[in-house]
């Protein structure tokens, strides 16, 4: 603009000295001429004097700088801590804006209150659902990670929301906690791969992401205090990669410190996770938000890596007190303390520079789009998501040599579909991922769009009112009624799908609390065994985040899990039944037998749910498929397990050499073809397994996998490319990743326990 400026003033210059004539019009001309040359001096200082900050061809560093030297301490300041409940201030008198932050993971969140925690009840607000991240993990595939987070960031755009409180990346360490449907699952490696396209695509329209709970917040129980003691190992090989990953490879904007404590300091405001690791070793250059509530200290969450605070409840907040929000702990109380020289005043500059940064890429982002709601193409992400992410986990004849239960016959005559979970408005509950949808295609709506009135309903139990932080019990009574009514009608039907599972209750798949039990609730066992008992086709579809209890699994002939799917969640379950969709998910975490077959149960109290204060990660680096196979624990669905309707032979795996050097590469093929007779996808996976180690390890873990699309009768060449970093263990001696020259096996297969080639090779 400058220059353009001072262009103009040139020429108009020449051109007026070269008027060198006495007709009086042209005098006039000339007069015009200097005239607006002298405006145009005139102006040169004010324009030349637009702020780096608002000019968005500036390198974003030099916008920051400017910004800070114009700001006054108390400006500076008040950018750490809320205004509302979702937003933060920016500086209004330098015409900064400000941030809207919303929840959540899988759409984006109804309005919620300025000051308190009641729904807004907006009615704009109403958006698409979608699967829950359990169901996008058990995709196993990046492409629909990267749609997903560029739907959602487009919904979030049209919401004017600038940061989402998502993806979480949490480990599932045990089948009860309340949050697993939030994250993805019990891999460290699948998480890391699936979480970095969700947020690239996401921020790259202008809207950060939020990866969250940062870190081992892994239970709800006491979640808001309980003090996580786990071994650095453990901490570097399972519950930071998929953080790192989102952070380093994603870009992530922000990330949000958990409730708990780690090693004594919460996690909010925790030197080492903050500082050390997030900052200085990952490189974080953007914002640390606290979960709402979950700042506890002035001092120590100005000096160990807070840099805003949200959701705390103060004194002044309680009575809406005007100046509420300037009772938080980075407010008035961080300022005295600047002032009075207890903080650096570094420490301020550092924080309100990353809010800056923030509010330059997302809120004062010049470039972004304006996004859309609930389009064509959000629904049918949802839906291919979810196509994807179902899980086929077993299908069996009910007779010798009969077919398969699934895909259901084209010629049934009456389905009868039973179970509260097929009507259920799942999106309804679940703590801060509630979601208000627009439209929302029931189990049972999807199976009428095929098959029409030849679809039948029995409630067959019932779980109650959708309810957060209470629970509403059911009477044995009603539910007596509701099974006897589903059975009698069970008896005439071609074949009997029972959607049931978990929901979004208090005590159930809900922030808050944990489960109380593995099994399934509601009476659903006793259910299932007297449908089996007049009935034997019964499929059973399991809407949850979690793995249950199944005491009759080897007489139920097909099961499913359904996840919680969202908008479109009953199109791609009846996509699936009905054999449109040939599925291809496989389980993002395993299904163990019983509850104390699992590792974090495997154990006293303290190491499950701890004892109110302290807990301790007994099980270590052995979470998950990790434990049952090392520890040969057989479980009712593996890690990786998911079937398909079409068959898939492997190869022979074959490496391009015996053996690797720290500095090689080496290569691993196979061929994969589909046997069946319809196109199906496969994941092929791939593990590594140390044969023998100084320090103790899984029998394997997963380092690769890739999802390809087969025709009947196609084969394909996959090629996997293992690096010595595929071979290492944390040192928690040395502080680093080391491996140790020796013998390794890569096993290559269809889960983590169908395994059908195994190549050794040798690090040297
Ligand atoms: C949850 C977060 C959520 C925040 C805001 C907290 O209770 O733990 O995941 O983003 O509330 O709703």
């Amino acid at each position: 603009m400058r220059y353009f400026v001072f262009l103009t003033i040139c020429r108009n210059f020449v051109i007026a000295n070269k008027l060198k004539t006495t007709t009086p019009k042209l005098i006039t001309m000339k007069k015009t001429i200097l005239s607006m040359v002298a405006l145009a001096f005139l102006a040169m200082p004010i324009v030349a004097q637009t702020p780096i900050y608002l000019d968005d061809s500036q390198p974003i560093e030099a916008r920051v700088q400017d910004a800070l030297s114009r700001m006054t301490l108390k400006e500076k300041v008040r950018l750490s801590y809320a205004q509302s409940k979702f937003s933060t201030p920016g500086v209004a008198r330098l015409g900064i804006p400000e941030l809207y932050w919303s929840d959540g993971p899988h759409g984006v969140r109804m309005e919620i209150n300025w000051n308190d925690w009641n729904h807004a009840n907006w009615t704009n607000d109403s958006i698409t659902a979608f699967p829950a991240l359990t169901a996008l993990a058990a995709t196993w595939n990046p492409e629909m990670s990267a749609a997903y987070g560029k739907a959602i960031g487009e919904e979030a755009l049209y919401r004017e929301k600038d940061v989402m409180l998502g993806p979480g990346v949490n480990i599932y360490r045990t089948p009860l906690n309340g949050r697993n449907f939030e994250y993805m699952g019990e891999d460290p490696y699948l998480a890391s791969v699936m979480v970095v396209p969700y947020i690239q695509e996401m921020q790259k329209n202008g809207v950060a992401a939020c990866v969250k709970h940062y870190a081992v917040n892994n239970q709800e129980t006491w979640r808001n205090h309980i003090d996580v003691n786990v071994s650095d190992r453990a901490l570097y090989e399972i519950y930071l990669p998929a953080f790192k990953a989102a952070i380093v490879e994603g870009g992530s904007w922000t990330i949000m410190g958990a409730y708990n404590k780690i090693a004594g300091q919460h996690a909010c405001h925790n030197d080492r996770m903050l500082n050390q690791i997030l900052k200085k070793d990952w490189g974080f250059d953007g914002v640390v938000v606290s979960d709402w509530g979950g700042t506890h200290d002035t001092k120590e969450a100005a000096l160990n890596g807070l840099d805003v605070e949200m959701g705390s409840y103060t004194d002044g907040l309680s009575v809406d007190n005007s100046n509420g929000y300037d009772s938080y702990y980075l407010g008035n109380a961080y300022l005295k303390m600047i002032q009075n020289g207890e903080i650096p005043e570094s420490v301020v500059n550092d924080k309100a520079a990353r809010i800056l940064r923030l509010i330059f890429r997302t809120s004062m982002n010049r470039n972004k789009p304006f996004g859309s709601l609930c389009t064509t193409e959000h629904y049918a992400a949802a839906e291919a998501i979810g196509n994807e992410g179902i899980v086929l986990l077993k299908n069996a004849p009910i007779a010798k040599k009969a077919p398969a239960l699934l895909p259901l016959k084209a010629d049934y005559q009456n389905i009868l579909v039973v179970g509260d979970n097929a009507v259920r408005r799942l999106n309804e509950g679940g703590g801060s991922s509630e979601l208000k949808v627009k439209d929302m295609v029931s189990p049972l709506d999807g199976l009428r769009a095929i098959y029409g009135n030849r679809v039948k309903y029995a409630q067959g139990y019932a779980a109650g009112q959708p309810m957060y932080a209470r629970v509403n019990e059911v009477s044995q009574e009603v539910q007596d009624k509701l099974r006897a009514e589903a059975v009698e009608m069970a008896k005439e039907a071609d074949v009997v799908i029972l959607v049931g599972g978990l929901n979004k209750n208090h005590l159930q798949d809900c922030e808050g609390g944990d489960r109380q039990e593995y099994g399934l609730p509601f009476g659903q066992d006793q259910l299932i065994e007297e449908l089996l008992a007049v009935n034997k086709n019964l499929v059973l579809v399991l809407l949850s985040g979690n793995a249950v209890e199944m005491p009759w699994i080897e007489k139920v002939p097909a099961i499913v899990q359904g996840w919680y799917l969202g908008s479109m969640g009953g199109k791609s379950i009846a996509n699936v039944l009905s054999g449109k969709v040939n599925p291809s998910g496989k389980l993002p975490f395993s299904f163990p037998v019983k509850l104390s077959d699992s590792p974090a149960h495997s154990f006293d109290a303290m190491s499950y749910p701890g004892d109110g204060i302290k807990q301790e990660y007994k099980e270590d680096i052995l979470v998950g498929y990790r434990w049952y196979d090392t520890k040969k624990i057989p479980t009712t669905f593996a890690f990786g397990h998911g079937l398909s309707y079409t068959s898939f032979e492997y190869g022979k795996a074959v490496a391009s050499a015996k053996k690797m050097t720290a500095d090689d590469k080496l290569e691993i093929t196979v061929k994969v073809k589909n046997t069946g007779d319809v196109a199906g996808k496969e994941v092929v996976q791939l593990y590594i397994g140390d044969d023998k180690s100084s320090v103790v390890r899984p029998l394997k873990e997963l380092k690769h996998f890739q999802k390809i699309a087969l025709n009947p009768g196609e084969e394909k060449t996959i090629t996997f490319t293992i690096t010595v970093d595929d071979l290492k263990y944390y040192d928690d001696i040395r502080k680093d990743w080391t491996a140790e020259a020796g013998k390794f096996k890569a096993y290559i297969g269809a889960s983590s326990v169908d395994i059908r080639t195994v190549v050794p090779f040798v690090l040297e």
